[in-house]
C-alpha cells in the first residue's frame, strides 16, 4: 500500500472507529445527560470550539481513574483542580452512575487525602484523613457512607506516620484486613517527619553506591508496606481489631534487610497487592543481596498478612520455582479470585530496564511457577487482572501507540497470542463488573478522561463519561483533531502521530512541530497528558508530527532494542526520513519554517541534531533535560540504564559512550539554530551541568540561546505556577522563530513579563 493511501485508510479508520465505538453508542445518551453534567460545565454545549491555551490545560480539571463499588452500579473517582486565582488545588470526591452517567459530588473536604469501598459493601467506604487529633504528622482512618458522607463519618484507626496507599480483603469471619506504606525505620517503626529528631548537621555520608535517585537523596529511612486490621465492634462501628495495640501496624517488610516496598520513584500500591480471603501479601522490592545502581533485579515477596512470617522471595535466586535464567524487574502481583495464584510479571535481563514482561502464575500450595504464559507474544505488558471466574488474565498493554486490553486464558501456553478488545486511547485502569463487563478508565490525545464499559467478546459497550463533552478547555476536541501513519525509516516501516490545530484546513499551512520522544525506549501515545500535550502545542497553530522511531516501545522487542549502542544512528536517520516523508508528502505543512523540540532522550537527540545536518531544517529547537557532554554519562545514579544503553562500562567501553557525542567539537562547529535549554535543579539522573555546558557552548558561539532552570523541579515540571512560565517559555520561543508570533496576536509570546528575563549581555 503506498503511503498516501495508507495515511487516507488511517484517517477513514480512526475517524470511523471512534465515531461509531466511542461516540454513536455514547452521544445520544451523553446528550440526553447533558443535564448531570450542567454542574461541571454550565454552557459547554454552546461555547464555540476553542484553542486549548496552556493556562486551561494546567487548570482544566483532572480526574482519577474510576473504582466501582461492588454492585456495579456507581464508581467512585476524585477531581483535582488548580486555580489561577486563587492560586490553589482543590479536590472534590465525586460517584458517577455507570447506568445515567450521573454525577454527585460526595465531599470536597481538603482532608480526606484517599477513598476506597469497605470490604463488600456498596454504600460504606474507608478513607484516609490526612490529619490526626493526637499525633502531627500521623494519619487517621475514618469510615462513612455514600448516603450522606459528611454526616455519617466516625473516626476507625489512628496511625502515627503519614500513610497511604490502602488496599483491604474481608476475611472469612467478618474482618477487614487493610495495607497501607509509608516510610519506616530500620526497626520497623513507621517514620513520622513532623516528629523524627534530625542531626543538627546537613551532611549525607554514603559507602554504597546509588547515593541518590531521580530528585531525592537516599536516607536511612525507606518505604515499607504495613498491615493492620479493623473489626465490626459491638456498637456497629468499625474499628482497629484488639489484637494489635493502639495504632501500631505490622510492618511487612523491614524484617528482612534491604528490602523495599513500594519501590521509588514510580512505585505505588501497585507494586503490593492483599489476597481475597485477606491472609497473604505479595509485594515487590529490589534485590536485597545486589548493589542497587547497577542492576534492575526484583523479586516478588510473599508474606501472611498477620506478620507471623518473615517475607520470602518467590523468584529470587534460591526460591524452588525461579524461572531458570529469569534475573530481571518484577512487577504488579496480583492474586487470584480464589486466593490461591499470584500473577505478576518479569523481565528477563538483569539490567534491561525496558526488557519484554513477561506473565508467570505462582501456585501458593505448590510453590511451582507456571512459567511465562504467552512467552512468544512479542509485547510488553504493565497490568493484569485476573477474570472473575480466575480463568483468565486481562493484561493492560502497549500497542502500536496505545494501551489496549487484551484476554488470555490463566494456563495459556509459549505461543499464545492474546487478543486485544479495545482499540483507541490509553487505558489507564479496569475493573471487573458483577455483570461480565469490564469498567475502564483511560485518556486520548483529545480527552483528558473517558469511562466506558467494554466486554472481551463485544469490546467497547458504552461510554459512561468523556471529559471533552464536558470541560469547556477541551471543547470541540475530538478523534478528528489526530491521525497516523507509516513511512520507511532507516531499516524498517515507522509509526508517526500527526496532531492538528484547532480549525484545521488543509488548504492552508501550518509550520511543523517536530516532536521527539524520551526514553528512548518509549513512546508517543494516544493519550493525554499536561506535560507534552500535543494539543496545546497544536493549537498555536502548528501541524505536530510526533514520528516512534527505533528505541520506541509497543511495536515489538525488535524496533526497541535496535537502539543499543546506537542513539544517534537508526533513530538519527529515522527523525531524518520522517522529515524528508512530511516535506514531500503534506501540503498543508510548513517545514521550511517547522522548529523541534524534545524532552530527555528527545532533549539529547535535539543536542544531537543541533550540531547535524538535520539542524539546519529548522528555525528553532527546544532541548528540555537532555544530556550534552558524552563523558559526563557518569554522573548518571542509574548505572544499569548506561551500561545497558552504552553497551559496557564507562571505563572498558568508553568508545561507545563517545560515538554520538553531541559535544564533540565537530558538532559544536555546526550549531547554528536558536535553542531553548531546560534544566533543572532536582534532575538527578540527567543532572543540571548538562544543560549548563550547552548553554555555554552555544552563548559562546554566539547562537541564540535561552536557559530556562527550576529549583524546585526534577526530571518533570509538575508544580502548575511553574507549568505554566514552562508553556509560556517554550511556545514563546518556537512562536518567536516560526513566525507564528508575528502572524497570530493570541499565539503565547515571550514578551508577557512572569518571571524577569536575566541579561547582562553588554
Ligand atoms: C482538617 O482537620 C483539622 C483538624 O485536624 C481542622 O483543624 C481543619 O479545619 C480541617 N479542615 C477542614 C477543611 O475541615
Ligand atoms: C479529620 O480528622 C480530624 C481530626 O480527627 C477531624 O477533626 C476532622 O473532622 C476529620 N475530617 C474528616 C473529613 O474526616
Ligand atoms: C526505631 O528507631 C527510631 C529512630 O532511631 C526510634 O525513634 C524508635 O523509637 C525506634 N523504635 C523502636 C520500637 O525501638
Ligand atoms: C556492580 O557494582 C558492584 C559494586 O557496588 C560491583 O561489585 C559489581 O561488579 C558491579 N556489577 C556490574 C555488572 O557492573
Ligand atoms: C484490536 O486492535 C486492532 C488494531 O490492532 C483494532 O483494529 C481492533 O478494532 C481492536 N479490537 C477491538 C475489539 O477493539
Ligand atoms: C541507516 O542508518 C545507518 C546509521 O546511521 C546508516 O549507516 C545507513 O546508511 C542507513 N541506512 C539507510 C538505508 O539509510
Ligand atoms: C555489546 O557488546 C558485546 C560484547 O562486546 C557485543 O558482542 C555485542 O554485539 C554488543 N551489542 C551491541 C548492540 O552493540
Amino acid at each position: 500500500m503506498s503511503p498516501q493511501k495508507r495515511i487516507n485508510t488511517f484517517r477513514v479508520r480512526v475517524n470511523l472507529v471512534l465515531c461509531t465505538i466511542i461516540f454513536c453508542n455514547a452521544c445520544a445518551y451523553l446528550f440526553v445527560n447533558m443535564r448531570a453534567f450542567q454542574l461541571l460545565a454550565i454552557g459547554s454545549a454552546v461555547l464555540p470550539a476553542v484553542a486549548l491555551a496552556p493556562k486551561q490545560l494546567i487548570s482544566a480539571p483532572r480526574r482519577s481513574t474510576a473504582v466501582p463499588n461492588p454492585s456495579g452500579e456507581v464508581a467512585l473517582f476524585s477531581t483535582g483542580q488548580y486555580s489561577f486565582e486563587s492560586h490553589e488545588s482543590s479536590t472534590t470526591w465525586n460517584l458517577i452512575d455507570l447506568k445515567s452517567g450521573k454525577i454527585s459530588e460526595l465531599t470536597d473536604d481538603s482532608n480526606v487525602s484517599e477513598i476506597i469501598w469497605l470490604g463488600s459493601s456498596n454504600s460504606e467506604l474507608l478513607y484516609i484523613n490526612s490529619t490526626n487529633a493526637d499525633i502531627p504528622g500521623g494519619v487517621e482512618l475514618w469510615i462513612s457512607d455514600t448516603a450522606d458522607f459528611n454526616n455519617f463519618r466516625y473516626k476507625a484507626a489512628s496511625l502515627s506516620a503519614s500513610l497511604s496507599g490502602l488496599k483491604t480483603a474481608t476475611t472469612k469471619t467478618g474482618d477487614i484486613n487493610f495495607l497501607v506504606y509509608g516510610q519506616s525505620y530500620g526497626n520497623g517503626t513507621a517514620y513520622n517527619d513532623k516528629l523524627a529528631v534530625k542531626p543538627l548537621s546537613t551532611a549525607r555520608i554514603y559507602d554504597s553506591i546509588y547515593p541518590r535517585h531521580w530528585d531525592t537523596w537516599l536516607t536511612t529511612t525507606f518505604n515499607a508496606v504495613f498491615s493492620g486490621t479493623l473489626e465490626l465492634k459491638k456498637s456497629g462501628q468499625w474499628a482497629t481489631s484488639r489484637y494489635v495495640s493502639r495504632g501500631a501496624l505490622k510492618n511487612l517488610v523491614s524484617t528482612v534487610k534491604n528490602l523495599e516496598s513500594p519501590y521509588p520513584p514510580y512505585g505505588d500500591s501497585t507494586d503490593y497487592d492483599i489476597s481475597p480471603d485477606g491472609k497473604w501479601v505479595a509485594f515487590k522490592s529490589k534485590a536485597p543481596e545486589l548493589p542497587r545502581a547497577n542492576n534492575t533485579a526484583s523479586y516478588i515477596y510473599f508474606v501472611p498478612h498477620d506478620g507471623s512470617k518473615n517475607p520470602e522471595a518467590i523468584n529470587g535466586p534460591d526460591s524452588p520455582g525461579t524461572p531458570e535464567g529469569v534475573k530481571g524487574d518484577s512487577s504488579g502481583p496480583v492474586f487470584s479470585p480464589d486466593s490461591e495464584q499470584l500473577a505478576y510479571f518479569q523481565m528477563t535481563d538483569i539490567a534491561y530496564e525496558s526488557d519484554r514482561r513477561t506473565l508467570y502464575v505462582y501456585t501458593i500450595d505448590s510453590k511451582e511457577t507456571i512459567p511465562a504464559l504467552a512467552k512468544n507474544w512479542d509485547r510488553s505488558p504493565s497490568a493484569a487482572k485476573w477474570t472473575t471466574d480466575g480463568k483468565g488474565l486481562i493484561l493492560n498493554t502497549e500497542d502500536r501507540a496505545r494501551n489496549r486490553l487484551f484476554i488470555l486464558p490463566s494456563d495459556a501456553g509459549d505461543d499464545f497470542v492474546p487478543r486485544n478488545f479495545t482499540d483507541s486511547g490509553s487505558v489507564s485502569s479496569y475493573y471487573n463488573l458483577p455483570n461480565g463487563e469490564i469498567l475502564v478508565s483511560g485518556s486520548a490525545m483529545w480527552t483528558s478522561r473517558i469511562i466506558y464499559t467494554a466486554t472481551p467478546e463485544k469490546g467497547v459497550t458504552n461510554v459512561v463519561f468523556s471529559a471533552n463533552e464536558v470541560d469547556p478547555a477541551l471543547n470541540g476536541m475530538s478523534s478528528a483533531d489526530v491521525d497516523e501513519f507509516y513511512y520507511e525509516g532507516n531499516w524498517t516501516e515507522i509509526h508517526s502521530w500527526i496532531i492538528y490545530p484547532q480549525n484545521f484546513d488543509t488548504s492552508k499551512t501550518y509550520p511543523l512541530l517536530f516532536y521527539i520522544h524520551g526514553g528512548p525506549q518509549g513512546s508517543w501515545a494516544d493519550s493525554w497528558s499536561t506535560r507534552w500535550n500535543y494539543k496545546v502545542w497544536a493549537d498555536q497553530g502548528y501541524v505536530v508530527v510526533a514520528p516512534n522511531p527505533t528505541g520506541s516501545t509497543g511495536f515489538g522487542d525488535k524496533l526497541t532494542d535496535m537502539i543499543t549502542n546506537n542513539w544517534g544512528s537508526y533513530p538519527y536517520d529515522d527523525l531524518v526520513k520522517c522529515w524528508e516523508y512530511v516535506r514531500d508528502n503534506f501540503d498543508f505543512i510548513d517545514t521550511d519554517n517547522g522548529v523541534a523540540a524534545g524532552a530527555s532522550y528527545g532533549g539529547f537527540m535535539i543536542n544531537w541534531i543541533q550540531g547535524n545536518p538535520l539542524g539546519r531544517k529548522f528555525k528553532a529547537l527546544v532541548s528540555h533535560d537532555g544530556t550534552f557532554v558524552a563523558d559526563a554519562k557518569i554522573s548518571t545514579e542509574e548505572l544499569w540504564f548506561i551500561e545497558h544503553d552504552f553497551n559496557g562500562t564507562f571505563w572498558g567501553d568508553r568508545d561507545n559512550y563517545r560515538r554520538w557525542d553531541p559535544s564533540a567539537p565537530e558538532h559544536i562547529l555546526q550549531m547554528d539554530t536558536p535553542q531553548l535549554i531546560i534544566h533543572s535543579d532536582l534532575d538527578f539522573r540527567l543532572p543540571i551541568s548538562e544543560g549548563l555546558s550547552l548553554f555555554n557552548v552555544l552563548q559562546m558561539r554566539g547562537v541564540p540561546s535561552r536557559l530556562l532552570n527550576f529549583p524546585d523541579e526534577n526530571h518533570w515540571v509538575t508544580n502548575q505556577e511553574n507549568s505554566l512560565v514552562w508553556h509560556q517559555q517554550v511556545l514563546g520561543w518556537i512562536n518567536k522563530y516560526s513566525g507564528i508570533g508575528a502572524s497570530n496576536s493570541n499565539a503565547v509570546s515571550l514578551d508577557e513579563t512572569i518571571v524577569p528575563v536575566v541579561d547582562y549581555n553588554p
